[in-house]
């Protein structure tokens, strides 16, 4: 069988990973032939030939012997200029850069129309776990009813050590950075963006529907506090960081991403460290649950290594459910029930709440318990963005299908 040369661009944590799983791979039928680096004497633990090296991208690009860029960089702009040029150049890529494919998926989908070169990227969405093409194969029918879960590791290692563990969540962070599993700037994780740029992947192979990432509401877990973990533990639930895209009709589907109160009958519950757990719901078959790794070098190269080998099959994403017809449209018009915590920032008087069901006040903090618009949460960001409050979503949508 034909060896198939790639030019691997970014050789940080998941691209030496790559590197060392293409290297021992014995049916891969590939090998790593240029690497494009950001720095050619930075000390790196996988040692590669140095003539193997270089700190331009043109040299990969360009190269006829490579006929395939596998990018692993973490600046979403410089990877969707490499990735245009490469499909240009007449090469597949295979990429795990999640915000670059969730900012710009309309124009790569055109990109691989007009080249006829094909683009995976199945890393980008919960490491090692085959989300999209699954959601793009298998579930290509109309029964798919919800997509739900926990797609940033680093975010749900923090919450596990501090939850269960009783650690410092700035401990957790800086262990979560070390073992390779944070972004390099790990705010992406804990604002819930990583994992709203994987939903918004999952949304187009799950309902054939692009919403771009600013038009989604999105809360993370910086601000979360003892006393939230106080609240949750005395229901006895876990909080996790949630996303998830819900079809609210055969008209509407509605998605956002915030951390959810989780009940231990949920089988996200069970999910902790860096594992990443993703509940698909459909008409027929209720719940299937999918997980595994959702960070890390090696659990994200076993993603990059299964779409280097898709391609020698000629596997491409079709994006079938795009030509469906009628797809459901996005709203934000739903009523969600959530927790506010707050201290200085009075979030009973400022949101517009539709009813308020319970409220608690102490020296320290107060919350309110109550039904709110997703619509006036979006409306709301400007206020969201104190660092005394914390929101928590208790989950709705499916309820009474759930025991
Ligand atoms: N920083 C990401 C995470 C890496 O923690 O999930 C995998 O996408």
């Amino acid at each position: 069988m034909e060896q198939i040369n790639i030019g691997l661009v970014g050789f940080g944590t998941v691209g030496q990973a790559l590197y060392e799983v293409v290297s021992s791979a014995r049916n891969a039928h590939a090998a790593v032939k240029r690497i494009c680096v950001r720095s050619l004497d930075k000390p790196r633990k996988v040692q590669v030939p140095a003539e193997l090296l270089t700190t331009d991208a043109a040299d990969i690009v360009n190269d006829p012997d490579i006929s395939l860029v596998v990018e692993v960089i973490d600046d979403p702009e410089a990877a969707y200029r490499i990735t245009c040029d490469a499909l240009r150049a007449g090469k597949d890529v295979v990429s795990g850069n999640k915000a670059m494919i969730a900012r710009h998926l309309p124009e790569l989908i055109e990109l691989q129309q007009t080249t006829g070169r094909a683009l995976l990227y199945d890393a980008s969405s919960c490491g090692s776990i085959p989300v999209i093409r699954n959601l793009e194969e298998y579930y290509d029918n109309d029964l798919l009813l919800e997509v739900k879960g926990i797609l940033n590791g680093s975010s749900n290692y923090i919450l596990s050590r501090v939850f269960d563990h009783g650690e410092e969540y700035a401990d957790a962070l800086v262990r979560a950075q070390k073992l390779g599993f944070a972004e390099s700037d790990p705010t992406h994780d804990i604002s819930g963006n990583d994992s709203l740029n994987k939903l918004v992947i999952i949304t187009l192979h799950a309902i054939g529907v692009y919403v771009p990432p600013k038009d989604i509401f999105v809360y993370g877990i910086p601000t979360l506090r003892a006393e939230d973990i106080r609240y949750a533990r005395e229901k006895g639930m876990k909080i996790k960081l949630v996303a998830q895209v819900v079809k609210l009709s055969d008209a509407k589907f509605t998605m956002f991403v915030m951390p959810e109160f989780v009940a231990p009958n949920r089988y996200i519950y069970a999910v902790d460290d860096e594992y990443n757990g993703v509940v698909i719901r459909g008409e027929c078959y209720d719940r299937q649950f999918m997980f595994g790794k959702g960070a890390g070098g090696r659990p994200t190269a076993s993603s990059l290594l299964s779409d280097i080998t898709a391609l020698r099959h000629n596997y491409r994403y079709e994006y079938k459910k795009s030509g469906f017809s009628p797809r459901p449209e996005y709203t934000a018009d739903v009523t969600l029930k959530i927790y506010a915590r707050y201290e200085h920032t009075d979030l009973r008087a400022g949101l517009p709440w539709i009813a308020v069901n319970e409220e608690y006040r102490c020296d320290d903090y107060r919350y309110a318990i109550g039904e709110i618009r997703l619509s006036d949460l979006i409306e709301a960001a400007p206020l969201l963005r104190a660092d005394d409050i914390f929101l928590c979503n208790f989950p709705r949508f499916f309820a009474d299908r759930d025991d």
